[in-house]
């Protein structure tokens, strides 16, 4: 997690650093700092909490007399120590000449602390970073060179860094090396940039170089010299970013999760233009290398994901299933690393993330490469490192998403998975029928997002009169039950209300236990085959008092009385139908957070990138 951002070059460092950490702060926020070299010494600023509080600090020290050309910046997302003063970066040697910020982890810590506290050394912080700009330092004594001490010392490191290292000897340089974290290098003229992502620096320079593990740039207004772990000299491409600056604005609306919900009919709407205009052509992907050949031979399809984009997944496996019969499981990254998974060459491993830089979905995708299976990767960055790892690629195209609950980007990866299984059916010669149907539902989508989304203030207004409950169940069966783990997890994560979801038929076994007026139960309902089965688990409910919420294409006379509130989508079959409901739930989730005065686009303890394991 964090972000990082480095700049060398002929204006003032202190202002394109702030400027470029405010497009980070996405990726963390329990503290901030940045050290500018002078002279003959470098300058470090540090603040706990928000970057507001280090802008703050820097204004009552006067900015206007800080001019340093040279600097490095970073954003902290804590792993290690609590997110205080003393352990915000940039971190020092004793001497304070040499100075680092750190993305990252670095697992094998505490073996190097305890070797260099037994030799006297002492440490400020209790991060795992601190090691790294101590080791360097001590490198750097014998070597007198930054790129050989850094290179030394990463030698002796476990995990995963981005790492940009200043020494005051060596002016107007930068030294930065990343393994499993995300840095790239801006090119400029007469000034060069660093930054763990795009928007950090997309204002001043669309040409960038993406760093590969373990190669160690140094860095100078002038001159970019890359060598690769051999110590062999590396000739990485210049490749164009793809970002416009006006994607970061909130446009009038108050938050950009508000704004990234709203946009979803045009999402929605770019994906249809792009890849599927008629029910009756078939659909061509472009970047996706399996052929009739070789997806006659794709005997098992796992998907691999985390959070939000596991719950993509987990449509996806009814979707696969579905229309191509190919049996699918689906599994948290974090879990598929560590056991003795079945993998080989017929498999097709699908890994879906929104950012691509999801560090368990790293490891999980570079371990099944080994075994020979076919990596398709689904994800929202197509520069990003998980893009680069894959055999064939599915761009979901929702453009940049700043709010680091997942929205737009979640319906995106739903569009793909559908049009990525229609695909293989079509490919595949299967199934006509209910491709077609698909295709049908999907082209209407755009227009019943609209209405869907015209509810907005019904769903404000049941927002404020749930937002006091602390906690909630969703229930749902069959393709929605996904919907119910993703609309719960919207809740918890920007609200930090208790909300779980679970199978329908689950409430019984268990979880019904907690029912009382205290605990509301919010039941995805569909006109289709698990309709009945769901209204059953709602009556169970409402027998233990629980208040009832639907979200619902139909509800039937009946039962209407026994839901205290519902909430009507448009018609929509079965199968189709997560890419609606979950977008009463991401504004159920968004209302009671704002509702609640909760820091919508930032919460607590989360960041955007989970770049650590
Ligand atoms: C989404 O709202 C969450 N903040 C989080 O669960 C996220 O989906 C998860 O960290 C995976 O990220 P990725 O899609 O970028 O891999
Ligand atoms: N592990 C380091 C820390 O806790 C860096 C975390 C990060 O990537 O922000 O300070």
């Amino acid at each position: 997690m964090c972000g990082i951002v480095g700049y060398t070059g002929i204006n003032n460092a202190v202002d394109i650093l702030l400027d470029g950490l405010s497009h980070l702060e996405y990726r963390g926020y329990d503290s901030s700092g940045v050290a500018l070299m002078a002279e003959d010494k470098i300058n470090i600023y540090k603040a706990p909490g928000k970057l507001s509080n280090l802008i703050d600090k820097l204004k009552e020290q006067d900015k206007k007399n800080i001019t340093s050309k040279t600097g490095i910046g970073h954003i902290r997302w804590a792993t290690h120590g609590l997110p205080t003063l003393v352990n915000a970066h940039p971190h020092s040697c004793t001497c304070g000449g040499l100075t680092l910020v750190h993305n990252g982890i670095i697992e094998n810590y505490k073996e190097i602390k305890d070797e260099l506290e037994s030799k006297g050394v002492k440490f400020d912080s209790q991060t795992d970073t601190e090691v790294a700009a101590k080791l360097i330092a001590q490198n750097y004594a014998m070597t007198k060179d930054l790129v050989s001490a850094v290179s030394q010392t990463t030698k002796k490191l476990k995990g995963a860094w981005a790492f940009c290292v200043m020494h005051k000897n060596e002016k107007e340089t930068i030294v930065a090396t990343r393994k499993n974290a995300p840095l790239l290098i801006g090119v400029g003229d007469k000034e060069n940039f660093l930054a763990s992502d795009i928007p950090a620096i997309i204002k001043y320079t669309k040409k960038a170089i993406y760093l590969n593990d373990n190669q160690i740039a140094r860095v100078k207004p002038n001159s970019i010299e890359i060598l690769n772990e051999d110590g062999t000299l590396a000739q990485n491409k210049i490749e164009y970013l793809p970002f416009e600056p006006m994607a970061l604005s909130k446009m009038g609306y108050k938050h950009f999760m508000l704004k990234e919900i709203f946009e979803q009919p045009d999402v929605v709407r770019n994906i249809l233009q792009d890849k599927l205009h008629d029910e009756f052509n078939k659909i061509s992907l472009d970047d996706v290398k399996l052929d009739k050949n070789r997806l006659k031979e794709i005997n098992r399809i796992q998907i691999i994901a985390c959070g939000t984009s596991l719950h993509a997944g987990f449509v996806g496996k009814y979707i696969i299933e579905d229309l191509t019969g190919i049996p699918t499981d689906v599994e948290p990254s974090s879990e598929y690393i560590y056991r003795n998974t079945i993998a080989d060459e017929n498999t097709l491993v699908i890994g879906i993330s929104q950012s691509g830089e999801t560090a368990d979905t790293i490891t999980a995708i570079k371990q099944v490469k080994q075994k020979g299976a076919h990596v398709l990767i689904v994800t929202n960055r197509k520069e990003s490192l998980l893009a680069r790892l894959s055999d064939s690629l599915f761009h979901v195209n929702a453009g940049i998403e700043v709010s680091v609950a997942a929205t737009k980007s979640y319906l995106a990866q739903l569009m793909s998975i559908y049009l990525f299984a229609i695909y293989m059916a079509e490919t595949l010669d299967i199934n006509p029928k209910k491709v077609q149907e698909i295709k049908h539902e999907l082209l209407t989508l755009p227009a019943k997002l609209e209405i869907v989304l015209s509810n907005a203030p019904k769903i404000r207004e049941l927002a404020k009169k749930y937002s006091g409950y602390k906690n909630f169940i969703f229930i749902a069966r069959g393709i929605n039950y996904p919907t119910a783990l993703e609309g719960a997890l919207k809740l918890k994560e920007i609200s930090y209300i208790n909300a779980t979801g679970y199978p329908a038929g689950e409430l019984k076994h268990g979880p019904i236990a907690m029912l009382d007026d205290t605990m509301p139960v919010l039941a995805i309902l569909n006109e289709g085959m698990v309709y009945d089965k769901v209204m059953s688990n709602c009556e169970e409910a409402y027998a233990r008092q629980a208040k009832l919420i639907g979200v619902a294409n139909f509800i039937d006379d009946k039962h209407k009385n026994i839901f205290e509130d519902y909430i009507l989508i448009p018609q929509i079959k079965d199968m189709v139908s997560p890419a609606l409901n979950i977008v009463v739930l991401q504004l159920l989730a968004y209302n009671i957070a704002e509702y609640l005065g909760k820091d919508v686009d930032q919460p607590r303890n989360l960041a955007k990138s989970v770049t650590v394991e």
